[in-house]
């Protein structure tokens, strides 16, 4: 994937918090040696005795205090380096009224602006022993953990139910059926959704607990997946793996041109509200684990079109070398034209790209003792017809597909950032 990427998100985001040594562990990177801590970039230097139980523990200050702002032109989430965890919740709506939705929407970014700076939603101990807590308490004193909380609508927010079809984003719909589905309804849709990545998982899962908590009579949890291990990452992080063991987030989209080409959203949704937004699509992808584990690695390099230590295109040696469609080895193409990375580049799908920013999930074992893992793939686009063009493609040649299967589905309208405190998602409905 990108390698500015994270580079500029890191110039654009500003760290709260822990100064210094938290920037310095977010960009540059803590080295923990003989010698103690040292900075890169040189903002902490300790020639001390080496004391590795005391860097540990800076580094775990440094993530706790890690906090990504709130308000600005984009949601974070989606070009913050990715953290560690991710709770994704799709919800449905029970409320019935315009109001009652409102209700919902300006409690959720008030709370979302609180637990993002590490602060409870209200008091975790009440004054009076009758008193119900009104923060259930698992984060208190864990710090923001990088929290960061993306709201989204789904094309069912704006049915007849609560009068807002004029605010619907032009062509936002459900996603097409397409090959190499099986997609099972416990996982698809949602009026509402909630990406919740943190560096903690804990923490990851008290803010969607809370919003959900904070919304009860009018909102019910539709599906959640529990997301690990950074399935798309950059270089202030080596590329993380998928349960597949290849890189996964090498080649992505990268850079404030390509976040503007790519990513957000302009004038074209015909929506104020969206302008500076992006749409999200999140796959439930199911891995065959069992029979991709006995597959033996030429093919398993060959289904994807790189290497599996080195995550290197076939046509090349190292990782971010440029894959080359028109190498050949012995007559033959280095990269299978059937292989994931030749169905996907841009370079194939004139110019198109989506930001993967993806998590492995594992459920446990299914009904009949087989694991239950796989990707939570989600991706960013200014239109999810970037998406639905790659995956036509990808679900009906991929030599993938013999491994996986999409499981689940959804699409929502990620709103731009809010402005400042006191303003709210879908605030424009409601005027
Ligand atoms: C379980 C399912 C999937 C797995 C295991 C997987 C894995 C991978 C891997 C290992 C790479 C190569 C490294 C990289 O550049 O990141 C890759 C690249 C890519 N994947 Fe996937 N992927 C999956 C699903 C999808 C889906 C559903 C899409 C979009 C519809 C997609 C789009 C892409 C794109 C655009 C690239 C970059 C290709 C390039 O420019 O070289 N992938 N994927």
């Amino acid at each position: 994937m990108s390698n500015e990427q994270p580079v500029d998100s890191l110039s654009r985001r500003r760290f709260f918090g822990g100064a210094g040594s938290v920037a310095a562990a977010g960009a540059g990177g803590l080295i923990l040696g003989a010698g103690g801590a040292t900075a890169v970039g040189g903002a902490v230097a300790n020639a001390q005795e080496p004391n590795p139980a005391a860097d540990v523990e800076r580094l775990q200050a440094a993530s706790a205090a890690l906090s990504y702002p709130y308000y600005g032109t984009h949601q974070s989430g989606i070009d913050t380096p990715p953290q560690d965890h991710l709770v994704f919740t799709a919800f449905d709506l029970s409320a019935t009224t315009p109001t009652e939705l409102q209700l919902v929407l300006a409690k959720w970014s008030a709370a979302m602006a609180e637990m993002t700076a590490g602060r409870p939603v209200g008091k975790v101990e009440p004054g009076r022993e009758q008193g119900v807590p009104v923060d259930t308490g698992e984060a208190f004193d864990m710090g923001p953990q990088g929290l960061t909380l993306t709201l989204g609508f789904g094309p069912s927010l704006f049915d007849a139910r609560f009068g807002l079809a004029k605010f619907a984003p032009i062509d936002f719909a459900n996603l097409p059926a397409m090959a190499g589905e099986a997609l099972d309804p416990a996982y698809t849709g949602g009026d509402l959704c909630i990406q919740a990545c943190a560096n903690d998982p804990q923490v990851a899962y008290h803010a969607v607990r809370n919003l959900a908590r904070m919304a009860r009579t009018s909102v019910k949890t539709k599906w959640t997946v529990l997301g690990f291990g950074r399935a798309s990452a950059g270089p202030t992080q080596k590329t993380p793996r998928n349960l597949m063991g290849f890189k996964d987030g090498t080649r992505n989209v990268s850079g404030e041109a390509d976040f503007a080409e790519h990513v957000w959203v302009g004038e074209e949704a015909g929506q104020p509200w969206m302008k500076g937004g992006s749409y999200l699509v999140a796959r439930k992808i199911h891995m065959l684990i069992e029979t991709w584990d006995e597959d033996p690695i030429g093919d398993q390099q060959s289904v994807f079109g790189r290497t599996k230590q080195e995550g290197a295109p076939l046509s090349g040696q190292s990782e971010h070398d440029v894959p080359d469609f028109h190498a050949t080895v012995a007559g033959k193409a280095a990269i299978a034209p059937d292989s994931h990375i030749a169905l996907a580049a841009h370079e194939n799908n004139g110019g198109t790209k989506i930001l993967r920013r993806g998590y492995n999930f594992t459920d446990g074992l299914d009904s009949v003792g087989r694991l239950d893992a796989g990707l939570m793939f989600i991706s960013y686009q200014k239109n999810p017809e970037q998406f639905v063009a790659l995956q036509r493609k990808l679900g009906s040649s991929d030599r993938l597909n013999e491994y996986i299967r999409h499981v689940g589905s959804a699409v929502f309208a990620i709103p731009a950032g809010l402005p400042e405190a006191g303003s709210y998602y879908g605030k424009d409905f409601f005027a």
